[in-house]
C-alpha cells in the first residue's frame, strides 16, 4: 500500500487559536482527521507528524527513505528559512509536495522567498484546509504511480 508522510512545521499545533483572520479556525488534528478519511477512501496509508523543532524536521525526513513514496509538508515559517529541511528533502529524494495555508505571496515580502520550493514538485499555497486536501490528492497520486 502507498504511504504519505504528512509534516506539519511550528506553531501549527496553535491552529484554531492562532491568527484566525488568517489561517482560520480548524486544529491541526481537524486537519489530521480530514486526511485520514480522504487517505482511507484512496487506500494509501497516512503518518502525520507536528514539531516546533527544525531537527526533529530533519530527522524525521531523514528516517522516512525507503518508508514513504510521497511525503506532504508545510514547513511554515521555516519554509523561509531552513536550508536543512531542504537539504533533508534533496538527500531521501522522496517526491515532496509543499503546502501552505495562507498566500504566503500575498503577505510580508519575507514570506515570498520558500527555500523549499525548488526540492519539492510542487506547491499548493492559499486554500486554507482545502491546500492540504489539494496537496494529498497530488501526492496520492504520485504515490500510486511509484512501484511497490
Ligand atoms: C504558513 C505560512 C508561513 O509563512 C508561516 O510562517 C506559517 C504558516 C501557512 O501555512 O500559511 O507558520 O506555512
Amino acid at each position: 500500500m502507498a504511504k504519505i508522510l504528512v509534516i506539519h512545521g511550528p506553531n501549527l499545533n496553535l491552529l484554531g487559536g492562532r491568527e484566525v483572520d488568517i489561517y482560520g479556525k480548524f486544529t491541526l488534528q481537524e486537519i489530521d482527521a480530514e486526511l485520514k478519511k480522504i487517505a482511507k477512501v484512496e487506500k494509501v496509508e497516512l503518518e502525520t507528524f507536528q514539531s516546533n523543532h527544525e531537527g526533529e524536521i530533519v530527522e524525521k525526513i531523514g528516517k522516512a527513505k525507503g518508508k514513504f513514496d510521497c511525503i506532504l509538508i508545510n514547513p511554515a515559517a521555516y519554509t523561509h528559512t531552513s536550508v536543512a529541511i531542504r537539504d533533508a528533502i534533496s538527500a531521501v529524494a522522496i517526491p515532496t509536495i509543499e503546502v501552505h495555508i495562507s498566500n504566503i505571496y500575498a503577505r510580508e515580502d519575507f514570506r515570498r522567498t520558500s527555500l523549499i520550493a525548488p526540492v519539492a514538485v510542487g506547491q499548493v499555497s492559499g486554500f486554507g484546509m482545502n491546500s492540504y486536501k489539494l496537496g494529498l490528492k497530488a501526492a496520492i497520486d504520485i504515490a500510486k504511480r511509484r512501484p511497490h
